[in-house]
């Protein structure tokens, strides 16, 4: 990091609020991931986001709130959706709903929505966004703060490493505590569809609803979003180096120990020490796996291995997310094979 870019770094919510009332790019923090928040009321500050991600405009963002009483005023809440923000927000769960228009038409700019009749809305669990979002009085759409495609950034470090100067200001929260993004929830048709599963459980949103949601699709498109929207692509999240997944763990050390320093892993398991270029144990549960996982991504991009290994967990709690992304890194090939090269 050079000197340069560490002077973008702050921990001053006025600043990073003012900014952003002129129409500035500033990354903040949240409990899922850093976020590369703009303006949502005004267009041009919403292109400057798919200009320093590299995104195309096809794939719609999250417009963030600091209630959700300010979110009702944009979007359009069914007794659902009032039932799951009431017990789900603050928190890493972002709502479809559909658009409420004004006079001059609908109130989200087309370019936040790629204009579909709906939009994504979150109110975060950080008190740093809060605190943006509260002093702003508009909310802020925010795509996570990395260049399109590559893995999210989980501290304000990554931040800088991934957009450097093409932010005006990364706001530094701290490690983002949940570490997968947030979990999205469309209940703009008749039926909840779990659009991308995320830091709130699935096993929560059914709580909170009183009803069981349909099994998650996987990399199925959803309906009215363009075929190749990229928060759907196979190959998204992912690292620079080919990654093999596996469900078995014996599997996963067999091949691990004939690579061996050609091979870095990421798996919820003790190092047992075979001399391979990195070893990122997750940790004990699915929490600290979500938490851990986007870093130990980054890490193993460094350290040598020519591919990852990666263990894919249960799909239970925070488990269903982990294995989302790291199926994702694998370019969507799913199952026990590191298969040949090239997904990366
Ligand atoms: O945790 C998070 O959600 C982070 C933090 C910064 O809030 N944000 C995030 O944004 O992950 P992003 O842009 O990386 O992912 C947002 C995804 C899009 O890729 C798109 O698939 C989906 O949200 N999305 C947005 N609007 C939508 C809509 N109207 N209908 C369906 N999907 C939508
Ligand atoms: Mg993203």
């Amino acid at each position: 990091m050079s000197v340069a870019s560490s002077n973008r770094i702050s921990r001053d919510a006025a600043l990073a609020a003012g900014l952003l009332a002129q129409g500035g790019l500033v990354a903040i923090p949240t409990e899922t991931v850093y976020g590369l928040a703009a303006r949502a009321d005004d267009a041009r500050a919403v292109a400057r986001i798919f200009a320093a991600k590299g995104r195309p405009r096809f794939d719609p963002l999250i417009a963030h709130f600091p209630g959700a009483a300010e979110a009702a005023r944009w979007v359009s809440f069914d007794r659902r959706a009032d039932r799951a923000a009431e017990r789900l927000w603050p928190g890493p769960l972002t709502l479809v709903l559909p658009r409420l228009h004004g006079l001059d038409g609908p109130l989200i700019p087309d370019l936040v929505t790629s204009g579909l009749d709906t939009a994504a809305v979150r109110v975060p669990a950080h008190p740093a966004a809060l605190d943006v979002l509260r002093l702003c009085g508009f909310p802020l759409a925010a795509p996570s703060a990395n260049p399109f495609g590559y893995v999210s950034p989980t501290t304000a470090q990554h931040v800088v490493e991934g957009l450097g100067d093409r932010v005006d200001l990364v706001l530094d929260g701290g490690e983002c505590r949940v570490g997968v993004e947030s979990t999205i929830l469309d209940l703009s048709g008749d039926r909840p569809r779990l659009l991308r599963p995320g830091g709130v459980p699935v096993e929560a949103i059914e709580d909170a609803l009183g009803e069981r949601l349909p099994a998650y699709q996987g990399f199925a498109v959803p309906e009215g979003l363009p075929a190749q929207a990229p928060g759907m692509l196979r190959s998204h999240y992912a690292p620079r180096i080919p990654v093999g997944l596996y469900e078995q763990a014996d599997e996963l050390l067999a091949a691990a120990r004939d690579l061996g320093p050609d091979c870095a892993v990421v798996a919820a398991l003790r190092d047992p020490r075979i001399g391979v270029a990195s070893w990122e144990d997750l940790g004990e549960d699915d929490v600290s796996m979500a938490t851990r996982l986007f870093a130990a991504l980054r890490r193993v991009e460094t350290s040598g291995a020519t591919r990852v290994l990666a263990l894919l967990p249960s799909p239970q709690g925070l488990g269903l997310a982990v294995r989302d992304r790291l199926i994702r890194a694998g370019g969507g090939r799913q199952g026990g094979d590191a298969g040949p090269a090239g997904a990366g």
